[in-house]
């Protein structure tokens, strides 16, 4: 019963993301500087206070997610919030669809075993391991090795940014699709060879791309603004979606960059070259020509 329901539940939000989808298509783009909706936090560029977090705070794994707490937008202690306020704080933040803003909620509710349309969570709830948390995250290391997944690993964060390889018209740098792909390799081997409780399954390799489409889309691949969300978790003065649509990012539309990201995941090559790598001086000439 339950499994019948939730499919039904996943076809009409597909259904409903297909159309938001067609929707994008036919209606007007919104204006550059008054993407964030007026009345909502962060309309005409002006965000909420940024307020780090203090000792009881409640951080999770979840960069947008915290800064959304450090700028008060959610509750700045992180905790006790609605599953059923979550999504529309998303939507009018980032702009993603609103079938992706219903979504989301309902999987992180299901996820902890708890009521969609009654109850509470608090964001250290959502580092489950392997519910939403998984391992070979871009910024944060394996939980096995660091439990508190609520920091992020400022190594992991300044190689990542430092693989920008694509260039704005004003010359400012972008991450690429390629570059995430890149590093996303590179994590999940490394993880994968120090971590001996690794776990990845084909879900959250998905998913874990979906966190770096979000880094592409949402914010454009902008070095300058991922500085501020990745590092500080904080969204910079006069920040704004970089999605234009009026409904916002679909699942839909938001899948292309998904499967580009993971089509360029290439561990075993990237494996090849750290076994060339450790071989040998004598070898060396015989592995490139092959
Ligand atoms: C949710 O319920 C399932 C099935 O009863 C159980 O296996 C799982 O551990 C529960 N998860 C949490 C977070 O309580
Ligand atoms: C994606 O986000 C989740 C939740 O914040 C995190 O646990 C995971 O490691 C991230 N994946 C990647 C590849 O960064
Ligand atoms: C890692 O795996 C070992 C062996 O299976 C287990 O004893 C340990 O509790 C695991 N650690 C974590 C943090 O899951
Ligand atoms: C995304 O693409 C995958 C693979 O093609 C497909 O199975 C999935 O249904 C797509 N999801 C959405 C929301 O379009």
């Amino acid at each position: 019963m339950f499994i019948v329901q939730k499919i039904f539940q996943d076809l009409y939000v597909l259904s409903w993301d297909v159309a938001l989808t067609v929707v994008n298509l036919l209606s007007p783009k919104r204006k550059i500087g008054h993407v964030t909706p007026a009345g909502h936090p962060g309309a005409d560029g002006k965000w909420p206070e940024f307020v780090p977090p203090k000792d009881g705070d409640s951080r999770c794994s979840c960069p947008a997610l915290n800064a959304m707490a450090n700028h008060g937008i959610l509750p700045h202690d992180g905790k006790n919030i609605k599953f059923t306020e979550l999504g529309s704080l998303i939507r009018t933040t980032y702009n993603f669809a609103p079938s992706f803003c219903y979504f989301v909620p309902n999987y992180a509710a299901n996820m902890l075993n708890r009521s969609y349309s009654k109850d509470s969570f608090d964001l250290v709830d959502l580092d489950l391991h392997n519910g939403i948390e998984h391992d070979a995250s871009l910024t944060r290391e394996d939980s096995a090795l660091v439990p508190d997944q609520s920091k992020p690993h400022l190594p992991f964060v300044k190689e990542l940014l430092s693989l920008a390889s694509g260039k704005d018209a004003e010359g400012n740098p972008l991450l690429t699709p390629k570059d995430l792909s890149e590093y996303s390799t590179k994590r999940r081997v490394d993880a994968r060879l120090s971590n001996p409780n690794f776990t990845l399954s084909k879900f959250h390799k998905m998913f874990g791309s979906s966190n770096s489409s979000t880094m592409l889309t949402i914010f454009g691949g902008r070095i300058k603004d991922l500085e501020a969300v990745l590092i500080d978790e904080r969204l910079p003065d006069s920040w704004e979606s970089r999605i234009v649509r009026p409904m916002g990012l679909t699942m839909m539309t938001f899948n292309k960059t998904v499967l580009a990201v993971e089509k360029g995941i290439n561990e075993q090559k990237y494996e090849a070259k750290l076994k060339a790598a450790a071989q040998p001086e004598t070898n060396v000439p015989e592995a490139s020509s092959g």
